[in-house]
């Protein structure tokens, strides 16, 4: 990151992406302004966080506007992120207009830079691999909501050329400080959590689901590389790599030092995302970002040799 930011807001820093954003800010120098409503997020991911909290719903900007003050960049993380979520007035209030709210709010206060989160799915069970140039063809009002914010980006962006928005359209990501996320934390916590546990991990038959994994320190650094550019566009946030389930539970066999078989069970679902998969190039060509974690590598670092932090997890 270069140069270092004097201050920044991350909206949804006391979730899971936004909390591992604001320590890696505060610990290169930046003072670090945190929103985040709690209706997700948990104050135990920011125990270690020292900066301005500020507990708001960033959908009433009467609510936070005057308090946050002067930033030179904005993270936007906060969105409701559960996609079996179907409140679609809700998602849309929380995911856009929340958005809408905080570019205003940028555009008043001069912010020159946003990076905000996308989704990828804004592709729906699009081809493989994911284009940033495909069509968009959600699925559901989760991957609808992260479309229109991409359009409202663009419109801010016509309208205040100078402001920079980048948009990331986060892959499957895992890693520390998503134990809160219940339900919708990663399916390699998911089946850590049930091996830990001294259980088999409980797969969908025969384990074959593919997903592009990235680890959450990939994610971060995609936003420090992001809010370096001077230009908007929206990248993905991927490794470009696949992995099964199967060889996930191999991963966490060998960090667990276990040799659980997996247990297939029947998909009951009618519509299922079988295969995610980003191409990377254009995160490369347009913000110099690449991902440095295979799923091997990041799966190590979560919960390897760190008790303290599986026993969190547990
Ligand atoms: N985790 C993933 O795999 C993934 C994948 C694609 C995109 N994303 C996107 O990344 C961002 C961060 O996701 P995450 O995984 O950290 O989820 P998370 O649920 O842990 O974090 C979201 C945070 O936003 C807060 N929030 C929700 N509504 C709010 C509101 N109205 N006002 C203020 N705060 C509010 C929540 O309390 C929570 O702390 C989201 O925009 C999500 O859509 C995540």
């Amino acid at each position: 990151m270069k140069p270092t930011l004097k201050r920044a807001l991350v909206t949804g820093g006391a979730g899971f992406i936004g909390s591992n954003l604001a320590l890696t800010l505060r610990d290169a120098g930046t003072e670090v302004v945190v929103i985040d409503d709690f209706s997700a997020g948990h104050f135990k991911n920011l125990v270690d966080f020292d900066g301005d909290v500020i507990a708001a719903d960033l959908v009433d900007a009467g609510a936070w506007v005057d308090r946050v003050g002067a930033v030179d960049a904005i993270f936007h993380q906060a969105a409701i992120t559960d996609t079996t979520v179907t409140d679609q007035k809700r998602m849309m209030e929380v995911n856009v207009e929340a958005f809408r709210n905080l570019l205003t709010f940028a555009v008043a206060g001069g912010v020159k830079r946003v990076v905000y989160a996308s989704s990828a799915g804004t592709y729906g069970a699009g081809r493989i691999p994911m284009k940033e140039t495909d069509a968009t063809e959600p699925m559901n009002v989760y991957g609808f909501s992260k479309k229109v914010m991409e359009a409202t980006a663009r419109e801010f962006h016509r309208l205040e050329p100078g402001l920079a928005l980048v948009g990331l359209r986060y892959f499957n990501v895992y890693g520390p400080r998503e134990s809160y996320k219940g339900s919708a934390r990663s399916m390699i916590l998911q089946l850590y959590q049930q091996m830990r546990s001294g259980k088999r991990p409980r797969v969908f038959k025969h384990g074959e689901q593919f997903r592009d994994f990235i680890y959450v320190k990939d994610v971060v650094a995609a936003n420090l590389k992001a809010v370096e550019a001077d230009s908007s566009g929206v990248y993905n946030v991927c490794t470009g790599k696949t992995t099964d389930f199967n060889s996930v539970i191999t991963e966490l066999n060998q960090v667990l030092g276990t040799e659980f078989e997996p247990e297939y069970f029947e998909n009951p679902y009618s519509f299922y995302q079988n295969e995610t998969k980003g191409d990377p190039e254009a995160a490369a060509n347009g913000i110099g970002f690449t991902a440095r974690f295979s799923v091997a590598e990041g799966i190590r670092d979560y919960f390897g040799g760190k008790p303290e932090l599986a026993a969190q997890a547990a």
